[in-house]
C-alpha cells in the first residue's frame, strides 16, 4: 500500500476519509455519467434528482444536460467544488458550494450480520447538507 493510500485509511472518520481522497487525486471518478445512469434515464421524463455521493459530477451533468433539476450531495467539499466546475464548463446554472456545508445528522451503530453468519459492529453515517444563509 502506498504511502498516499496509508495516510487516507488513517483517516478517522468518513468525512475526512472522502475528503483526503478527493484532495490527493485530481481527479478520482470519471466526470462521465455511469452507463446505466444514462440507459435507465434516458426512458424517463426529466423531473426532480438527488444525486447522491455525486463525486466529480458526471451523473449530475449528465441528468442537468437532460433537463433534470438535480440536487447534488457529497460529504467532500471538494467533490461539491468539482461538481459545481463541472457545471459552470458545460453552461449550466450552480448554487455556490462556499455557502453550503455538509452536517453529519447521526452516527448509529448497530450489529450485522453477514451471509455467513458472521456479526460487525457497523457505523451508519447520515448527512445532510445544509445552506447556511
Ligand atoms: C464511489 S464514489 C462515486 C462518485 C459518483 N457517484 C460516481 O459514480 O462517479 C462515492 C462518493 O460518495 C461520497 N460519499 C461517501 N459517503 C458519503 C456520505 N455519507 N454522504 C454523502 N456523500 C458521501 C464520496 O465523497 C464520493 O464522492
Amino acid at each position: 500500500m502506498d504511502e498516499c493510500i496509508r495516510e487516507i485509511h488513517a483517516a478517522n472518520d468518513a468525512a475526512s476519509f472522502w475528503e483526503q481522497l478527493h484532495r490527493r487525486k485530481g481527479s478520482v471518478w470519471k466526470d462521465t455519467a455511469n452507463p446505466l445512469l444514462a440507459e435507465t434515464a434516458r426512458h424517463l421524463t426529466p423531473g426532480h434528482a438527488l444525486d447522491l455521493g455525486c463525486g466529480e459530477g458526471g451523473d449530475t451533468r449528465w441528468l442537468a444536460t437532460h433537463e433534470w433539476h438535480v440536487t447534488a450531495v457529497d460529504i467532500a467539499p471538494t467533490a461539491l467544488q468539482r461538481t459545481s466546475r463541472l457545471a459552470a464548463r458545460n453552461g449550466l446554472e450552480s448554487s455556490d458550494t462556499a455557502r453550503w456545508t455538509p452536517q453529519r445528522l447521526a452516527t448509529p451503530q448497530r450489529v450485522a450480520t453477514g451471509p455467513g453468519g458472521q456479526t460487525a459492529t457497523v457505523t451508519d453515517t447520515v448527512v445532510a447538507v445544509r445552506r447556511l444563509a
